[in-house]
């Protein structure tokens, strides 16, 4: 028998709960408990004597939070998440909508799920316990069982992280938690959140548009909380948990740390993170919960594990972006032949016994993501070492390594991943525990943007440290010669204004852009076949020819890119390839194949449908005349196109490889060797006149069947 009072609440909450579901006209029925339940969570746990249990009503302005944070005595202690009467509390049942939603939820440490008849409590997305509330009979409701399930509730500890990937994947919601809970102060216009967006604007990067800055800042939050935490010397109080400001001074020893100096306009406003202070305490939590040396020897099947952090976080973050930016990793046969080619190209042809390693070889990724072809190329040097100079030979090079490995990234979340494997990996190759913050050449910033700004000077605290920190990027791109660009660049298609100062130049610089929309505009390429060269991996293309071969030309320099292959032969892309032909040697194209639309499917080597292909321009000398144009076709599944990398060390003609030329921009790709096919007439002299079609740029609200 329970207490004259218990009885009273159970009640109290069955005749709350009927009448509030007998008024109901919402379109929503679980809206009708939100009062009872809270109210009665409330009240019970006070009874019982757990203590002071505060439910914050959530905005559901984005469908996906949890509707309350639980507070139990001034302790943020989980979430609580209301769905209809009737309706499953098992959330692998759910579809649709709520199946996406589960798929956050499930991620919280400590959740309850009620439909007002039950209340199951989830522990990192495992039911732990479900019980009855007294809806139906509740003069005969035992409380025992509610009283059991919110004591676990309150005294909920996350499952210990102990992989890299699973640090990913808990992390990552509630970094998009955070996200949205920006989005929604910007949409309300509090005054905090536009502060901050000010501030961060101002110091940190100019964001385009306010989701970017939401994004950052959750980015932000959240890489920085995890670094921290692995360095195992973030809880500087020894109180168990790391907080954002402990991070902050943590990640601040190291000089110049970009991301400890981005959280100052976060921490600078109290209102922001209090705004946020749901989200950030449960991270707090989780962080708590991580086994720091677990981690650091965790394996992962796939390969290394921090190569996967990035993509896995960002599946769970923003599964949306991740298909539009297109943002996977790259595959390591891909990185590992161009690295592979491009040493062979620096010892044997340029002279450099080191390849990499040589003092005098600078190498620079433009679009590093989560620092990928970096560390195939230290990795590469200290073979290279090896061979040359036997075991103490990868120590000798490290030195010229963390000089000369440069690294630009324009987003928080890899370019932090990115600092970390490089500056690891560095660490490796010297015998040493770690390398110094700044002493790591990878940079926080747009490649694509002016080299003729100097940042702003006369700063203090963060904003010097950022500024700094951009003003060394920005002499990099202005004065540091380069002898090796190598990378994956982003392929997107985007509007004209898109490109920085490679689209629209400044008071010193003319557009670098006129070079190849200007030879497409002469040669008659109609209007709408010259949109495709709004293209970043266009732009990348474009800034690296200049960078590598015009800013500081070096007789000898090589630029490496895996990108979007349509450049090879498109008519609009005529400037392109004239101007790679005028300003290298050698062109060698390496022709991956893998469209995925059309009648003709091909696998590709990543998850897209556009073909791709590996393009490696070499410099040999001042040019002279227009580069020799190597053209070699790779076909079948993706693995055989991988087992046939695999099988090239090194760029010869011999090997398989077709000659042509290409003065004039002429294609990359030699014309058919099948006399019949050749005899044929083109398609486009029996139609002369050619449009693309209807071009759709609202995907969401117009489908063209
Ligand atoms: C295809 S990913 C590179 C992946 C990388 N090679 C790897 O395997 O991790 C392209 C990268 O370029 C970055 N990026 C896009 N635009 C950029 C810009 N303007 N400046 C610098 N980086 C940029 C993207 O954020 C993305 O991380």
């Amino acid at each position: 028998m329970h207490s004259p009072e218990i009885t009273e609440l159970a009640r109290s909450y069955a005749e709350r709960v009927q009448t509030a579901t007998a008024l109901s006209i919402a379109a929503e029925p679980e809206a009708q408990l939100t009062v009872p339940v809270s109210n009665f969570l409330s009240d019970f746990a006070k009874e019982v004597g757990l203590g002071e249990l505060q439910l914050l009503r959530e905005a559901q302005l984005d469908g996906v939070r949890p509707d309350f944070v639980a507070v139990i005595d001034h302790r943020q202690c989980g979430w609580v998440e209301l769905k209809a009467p009737g309706h499953t509390l098992i959330g692998e049942n759910w579809r649709g909508r709520e199946k996406q939603q589960w798929d956050l939820l499930s991620e919280l440490d400590a959740l309850i799920v009620s439909n007002g008849e039950q209340a199951a409590l989830y522990i990192n997305g495992a039911m732990l316990e479900i019980c009855d509330l007294p809806l139906k009979s509740p003069d005969f409701w035992d409380p025992e069982p509610l009283h059991d399930l919110l004591q676990k509730f309150f005294s909920a500890k996350p499952t210990p992280i102990r992989r890299v990937s699973q640090l990913a994947d808990r992390i990552a919601p509630l970094a998009r938690f955070i996200r949205l809970r920006l989005d929604e102060g910007i949409e309300h216009n509090l005054s905090a959140v536009r502060q901050a967006q000010e501030a961060w604007d101002a110091t940190v990067h100019e964001t385009t548009s306010t989701t970017q800055f939401s994004s950052d800042v959750a980015q932000v939050i959240a890489y920085s909380m995890a670094i921290a935490g692995l360095s195992g010397e973030a809880d500087i109080n020894k109180d168990g948990t790391v907080t954002l400001e402990e991070a902050k001074d943590t990640l601040a020893r190291g000089r110049g740390n970009v991301l400890a100096a981005a959280l100052g306009p976060i921490l600078g406003i109290p209102e922001l993170t209090e705004y946020i202070a749901p989200e950030l305490d449960a991270i707090v939590r989780l962080i708590a919960s991580m086994d720091v040396d677990a981690i650091h020897n965790s394996k992962d099947s796939r390969g290394e594990p921090w190569l996967w952090f990035y993509e896995d976080f960002l599946a769970k973050y923003d599964p949306e972006a991740r298909k539009q930016s297109g943002v996977y990793y790259t595959p390591m046969s891909v990185v590992q032949f161009q690295v592979r080619v491009v040493d062979d190209l620096l010892r044997n042809k340029f002279n450099q016994r080191l390849g990499f390693g040589s003092r005098s070889v600078v190498t620079l990724d433009p679009a590093a993501g989560s620092g990928t072809y970096p560390i195939a190329v230290i990795d590469k040097a200290a073979e290279t070492a090896f061979a040359e100079r036997g075991p103490a030979g990868s120590k000798q090079v490290a030195d010229n390594l963390t000089k000369n490995i440069l690294a630009f990234e324009l987003l928080p979340g890899p370019y932090a991943v990115a600092h970390l494997r490089i500056g690891q990996r560095l660490a490796e190759a010297k015998g040493q525990l770690q390398v110094q913050f700044e002493d790591i050449n990878v940079y926080l910033t747009d490649t694509l943007e002016s080299p003729n700004t100097p940042s702003k000077s006369g700063l203090f605290g963060d904003a010097r440290v950022l500024a700094e920190a951009s003003e060394k990027a920005r002499q990099i791109k202005a004065e540091q010669p380069i002898t090796v660009a190598i990378g994956n660049p982003p392929y997107d298609r985007v509007t004209s204004d898109t490109g920085g100062w490679v689209t629209s130049g400044d008071q010193k610089t003319d557009p670098l852009f006129n070079d190849v929309i200007k030879p497409a505009q002469e040669t008659g390429v109609i209007f709408s076949a010259q949109a495709s060269l709004y293209n970043l991996y266009v732009y990348f293309w474009r800034w690296a020819i200049w960078k590598v071969f015009e800013n500081d030309p070096q007789d000898k320099a090589i630029i490496s890119f895996i990108t979007a292959s349509s450049w090879l032969d498109g008519p609009a892309f005529v400037g392109l390839r004239k101007l790679a032909a005028e300003t290298a040697s050698e062109i060698w194209v390496l022709d991956l194949g893998g469209e995925g639309r059309g009648a003709r499917k091909e696998e590709n080597v990543f998850d897209i449908q556009s073909p791709v292909a590996i393009v490696t321009l070499v410099r040999t000398g001042k040019a002279a005349k227009p580069a020799s144009v190597y053209y070699r076709r790779i076909r079948g599944t993706r693995q055989e196109k991988f087992d046939q990398l695999d099988s090239i060390q090194r760029l010869e003609v011999s090997d398989g490889w077709a000659t042509l030329r290409a003065d004039n921009g002429e294609s990359f790709i030699p014309a058919s060797t099948n006399d019949l096919w050749s005899s044929m007439p083109l398609l486009a002299d029996l139609f002369p006149w050619q449009q693309p079609g209807i071009k759709y740029n609202r995907r969401a609200c117009c489908t063209v069947r």
